[in-house]
């Protein structure tokens, strides 16, 4: 850990040059003013006495306000020294992971009950009711109790949180990004199923905390929720039924926008592939990704991303599987990619649901 750095800033070099040509000005005025009252332009000589006294006193303001600011900066070091020794404030690093612990809890709404909307029946005395308080901008909510188990593992859709993969594949995610960012892995950070966006929100964040300026991170998604299955192709997808979920899986670019920029994490490096990835990834425009993250629960999705996307990925690159557990066509189509392209890379488990291997080097070498 290494310590605040403490300097001096570096204007009072500056502050005293100013302090000295305004004396000079003063002295230079006060003379002038004094040889001309004593001749014929009384005129003239009130003047330069005028400037002659705003000088002075501006010159004591500077003064003052230069030793205040010494004083304060001083006072300040003083603090963060004796603050220091005896523990009491944070190095910058710890700063850093305070701000990251922060975000991880604000995105999955770590320790909080929710508010989850009560949706109108099809009655139509119901949805006339509904439709007023819509009106009036009321809506009613149904609380749910925090549940420490489910928000740790991602079993459930929260809310409101921007993210539904749970306290414990979001600090994975996190800990895969640093350890890209410290082995100096090539290439940019890209999520295939974003949702509201939160883990995408997080991989951004730990960039900018530790001052990365060159990768980039991808957002794909239809924006539109899940496709209906197409058990022609796919035929593990035929009983998964995530598109008539669409009410809460469909969330809009502009609403994932908008998350990101609540957390002040919108920039030129957030990088949207909108549509199925079927039509985006085989020509997406990245050349190479050190972070694959897949999240679109079916076998048609899983597959389509990796197909596209896993050739690009780098030695020692991570590739994060989310729904591997839960849902047998996530994993038959991993599987079945594994095989097909001969990749023995451990997967090894994150919490139950989500898994990652890391691409061997080997894999890379024996590519033609
Ligand atoms: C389970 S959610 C992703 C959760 C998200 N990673 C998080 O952090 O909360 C699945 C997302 O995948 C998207 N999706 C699934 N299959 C897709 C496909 N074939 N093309 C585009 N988007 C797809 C859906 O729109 C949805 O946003």
């Amino acid at each position: 850990m290494t310590a605040v750095p403490v300097s001096m800033p570096g204007s009072f070099g500056r502050l005293r040059l100013i302090i000295a040509a305004l004396t000079v000005l003063a002295a230079a005025s006060l003379l002038l003013a004094w040889t001309l009252a004593t001749s014929d332009r009384p005129t003239t000589a009130v003047v330069w006495g005028n400037l002659a006294l705003a000088a002075l006193a501006f010159g004591l303001l500077c003064i003052r306000a230069g030793t205040a600011g010494r004083t304060s900066w001083a006072l300040l070091r003083t603090h963060l020294v004796a603050g220091k020794q005896a523990g009491l404030v944070p190095t910058i690093l710890e700063v850093r992971d305070m701000y990251l612990d922060l975000l991880r809890s604000s995105l999955t709404r770590y320790g909080e009950d929710e508010l989850a909307p009560i949706r109108a029946s099809n009655h139509p005395m119901v949805r006339r009711v509904f439709g007023i308080l819509a009106k009036r901008n009321i809506r009613l909510v149904r609380a749910i109790p925090f549940d420490e188990q489910k928000r740790n593992l991602g079993l459930d859709w929260p809310a409101s949180a921007e993210t539904m993969i749970g306290m414990q594949r979001l600090t994975h995610l996190q800990h895969c990004v640093e350890t890209v960012l410290a082995e100096d892995i090539p290439g940019d950070l890209i999520e295939c199923g974003v949702w509201r966006g939160g883990a995408c929100i997080l991989m951004r964040a730990v960039l900018a905390a530790y001052g990365d300026e060159e990768r980039c991170v991808w957002l794909a998604d239809s924006f539109e929720g899940v496709p209906p299955p197409d058990p022609e192709n796919y035929s593990a997808d035929k009983d998964l039924r995530l598109d008539l979920a669409a009410d809460v899986l469909a969330i809009p670019e502009s609403t994932v926008r908008n998350n990101f920029k609540r957390y002040g994490l919108l920039d030129d490096r957030v990088r949207f592939l909108p549509g199925w990835f079927k039509d985006t990834l085989p020509d997406a425009p990245i050349d190479r990704i050190a972070l694959l993250r897949l999240d679109g629960d079916l076998y048609e999705s899983t597959v389509q991303a990796l197909d596209a996307l896993y050739p690009r990925l780098s030695a020692e690159g991570f590739c994060i599987i989310d729904d591997y557990h839960p849902i047998d066509a996530c994993r038959q189509a991993v599987t079945d990619y594994r095989q097909r392209n001969s990749i023995s890379a451990e997967v090894i488990d994150i919490d139950g649901t989500g898994v990652y291997w890391r691409k061997s080097v080997r894999e890379v070498n024996t590519r033609p």
